[in-house]
């Protein structure tokens, strides 16, 4: 595992995010973010032991002003991993879903990852040079990245551009000195699925939060793209043909999924 010493984290209240705070090494300090102020006070105050500093930020990364914000404390922080972790999504048909929550998906999958990695990562490198060391970025994409997936349309696509960014940003940057990885986890137990309207986080199989942010944290700089846990062999889809059998199929089993379709 690539050695790191302060690491910026989104959606770390919970999940996947909350698992790689506990994953990182002891003496890696933390800032944390999400909107939940009573879950990043707590885990602050488990994880800050030892003299070790861990901060905490409370920002929506749907809001521009809020983005703005922690990307000012992050530049004071310093980070050399910066894990684009937070993500959201609804489950159900595009137009019935509220068109909210479609915009909070792009903004918080796509438009924030773009965004914090834009603003953060020219700084990163520049003191990973200066230091003769190496920094970090994950971008939290997902194994539902791989195709369409009707019923989850939004959420999916953005996922296929957080994979299809990381993966052209660590070809753009591969003599730079930074490490780049997509993680493309499959179904995992965390909130997730209850928040986005669907179970599949409890699907027997379904992977440990921790075992998904250990295995990320190993894979930075050996890989550029990591696809694990359940249902992982969704990498393996672009290559049936023609495309609109592999949408028609998933459809088929989203629309089971979701629940005004059952
Ligand atoms: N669970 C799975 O099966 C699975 C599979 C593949 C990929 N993923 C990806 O894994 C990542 C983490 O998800 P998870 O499974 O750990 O789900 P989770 O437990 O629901 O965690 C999602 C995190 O994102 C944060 N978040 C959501 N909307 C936000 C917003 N508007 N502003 C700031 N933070 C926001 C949440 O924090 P607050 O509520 O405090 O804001 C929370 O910490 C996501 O990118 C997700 O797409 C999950």
């Amino acid at each position: 595992m690539r050695d790191f010493s302060r690491a910026l984290i989104t959606g770390a209240t919970s999940g996947i995010g909350e698992a790689f705070a506990r994953e990182l090494p002891d003496d890696t300090q933390l800032l944390l973010t999400g909107r939940n102020e009573g879950r990043l006070m707590a885990l602050r105050d488990e994880l800050a032991i030892g003299g070790r500093a861990v901060e905490t930020v409370v920002a929506d990364l749907a809001d521009e002003g809020d983005r703005a914000s922690l990307i000012a404390r992050a530049a004071d922080f310093a980070p050399d991993l910066l894990i684009n972790n937070a993500g959201a999504g609804k489950l159900g048909r595009f137009l019935e879903n509220d068109p909210d929550g479609e915009r909070e998906t792009v903004m918080v999958n796509v438009v924030a990852v773009v965004v914090l990695t834009r603003s953060l990562l020219p700084a990163m490198m520049q003191r990973a040079e200066a230091g003769g060391r190496r920094c970090g970025v994950i971008i939290v994409s997902s194994a539902a990245a791989f195709t369409p997936v009707p019923m989850f349309a939004t959420y999916a696509a953005s996922k296929t551009f957080d994979l299809h960014f990381a993966e052209a940003l660590a070809e753009e940057m591969r003599d730079s000195p930074v490490d780049i990885l997509a993680l493309c986890p499959g179904a995992t137990r965390t909130a997730f699925g209850e928040r986005a309207g669907y179970d599949l986080g409890n699907l027997p199989g379904a992977s440990d939060p921790r075992a998904v942010a250990r295995g990320a944290l190993a894979a930075v700089g050996r890989e550029t793209v990591h696809v694990s846990g359940l249902l992982k062999q969704a990498a393996f889809a672009p290559i049936v043909k023609p495309r609109r059998i592999v949408t028609g199929a998933i459809g088929f089993a989203m629309r089971m999924l979701a629940p005004r379709d059952r």
